[in-house]
């Protein structure tokens, strides 16, 4: 195999990708790798978790819609796909308005975080277990994840950064993750990373004059395969129902409010970005969670209130909470620790206010399967 010509679209596994990206590290950037390398509520991490457990899981209640899932994901429906084509348009990096430059770049970086991190949790199981439909399935997402975390890094490095993503799987930290908790956290990135792509997709769609960049043209067949790990992950929890009843509905109330409340937080803090694709966050932020609480009716029994009157407002609150903070950071000295505190209590209040906001009851459907349907 040719390194030099092989390109991450085209890798069949995550380990093919990562070697196409180490022969390719030569590029990287140190401030990409940095950025990608923090660890801070805000910032995607990396998971473990107890792989022995996970590798114990039967599927044989869910047998009839697992292997159609499977043998969607090996027909492999965007094999080639996530590479530059003449749908690429020639990006002007050097006459962007630097405010936007920076938070699409930092957009751009987090991004393909998020993608690695899956990558790598999803290939450690490959790795470790020896149940043949886990390992199969977990095979078919990191090599997903491979494909998209190299896209992004394409991009990245026509504007001169790249994310050095063999250095992050050796140094970034790992976080431990009980299995149960790793079900609820990555199904609903991979729901709303769906939510989110399709969102920006269509509004781009609607308006071609705000794409700035020609990888939104990508995002159509990219939310495809996040919607297939999402529904992966809403079968393997079907497989034991313990998991969406009793004291478990009270983490899956924690992690939605969790999930969403950073992914408001986080957006905020690129008013550019968000001003060049003619998208108001706040609309945005909406439209996504009313997305992502539809299709997870699929499999949790309950879905957050977002139109109660205290939702708004109390992430406006966690929003101005954390401004404070980073204002604190910057300030440094005894001052700014304080300035800092002070955020940081204010943002647990407003998480506290968001948590006990009463939920949307309702009942679980028989069948779990999901087509994209937005
Ligand atoms: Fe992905
Ligand atoms: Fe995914």
């Amino acid at each position: 195999m040719n390194m030099q010509t092989k390109h991450t679209a085209d890798i069949t596994n995550a380990e093919e990708s990562l070697a196409v990206q180490q022969a390719q590290s030569k590029f990287d950037s140190q401030a990409a790798t940095d950025l990608a390398m923090q660890n801070t509520l805000l910032t995607p991490r990396f998971y473990t978790t107890d792989f022995d457990e996970l590798d114990a899981i039967d599927v044989s209640p869910v047998r009839a819609d697992w292997d159609q899932l499977i043998a969607e994901m090996e027909a492999d429906p965007n094999k080639g796909h996530f590479k530059k084509n003449a749908d690429w348009d020639t990006v002007d990096w050097d006459g962007m308005e630097p405010e936007l430059k920076k938070e699409f770049i930092d957009f751009l970086i987090s991004s393909c975080t998020a993608e690695f991190s899956g990558c790598v949790l999803y290939k450690e199981m490959k790795r470790r277990g020896s149940n043949a439909d886990i390992t199969k399935l977990f095979q078919l997402m990191a090599r997903d994840e491979a494909r998209h975390a190299g896209f992004i890094n394409d991009a990245l490095r026509e504007a001169g950064v790249a994310v050095n993503l063999g250095f992050l799987t050796q140094k970034k930290k790992y976080t431990y993750f009980r299995p149960k908790f790793i079900y609820y956290a990555t199904y609903l990135s991979e729901k709303i990373g769906y939510a989110r792509y399709i969102t920006i997709f269509r509004h781009l769609e609607a308006h071609p004059e705000h794409r700035f960049h020609p990888i939104f043209k990508w995002f159509e067949e990219w939310c495809g395969d996040e919607f297939r790990h999402g529904e992966a992950f809403a079968l393997l929890m079907k497989t034991d129902p313990k998991l969406t009843a009793g004291k478990n509905v009270l983490w899956i109330k924690f992690f939605l409010t969790a999930v969403y409340a950073t992914m408001y937080v986080r957006d905020h803090q690129r008013p550019a970005f968000h001003k060049a694709l003619g998208v108001d966050p706040d609309w945005y932020a909406h439209e996504v969670f009313t997305k992502t609480s539809k299709l997870t009716e699929q499999i949790f029994p309950i879905t957050l209130d977002i139109e109660h009157p205290r939702w708004q407002p109390t992430l406006e609150a966690l929003q101005a909470a954390n401004v404070q903070i980073a204002a604190g950071k910057k300030a440094g000295g005894f001052g700014g620790k304080l300035t800092e505190l002070g955020g940081s209590l204010k943002a647990a209040l407003a998480f506290v206010k968001l948590y006990t906001i009463p939920t949307v009851k309702h009942r679980v459907p028989e069948s779990t399967r999901l087509e994209p349907a937005y």
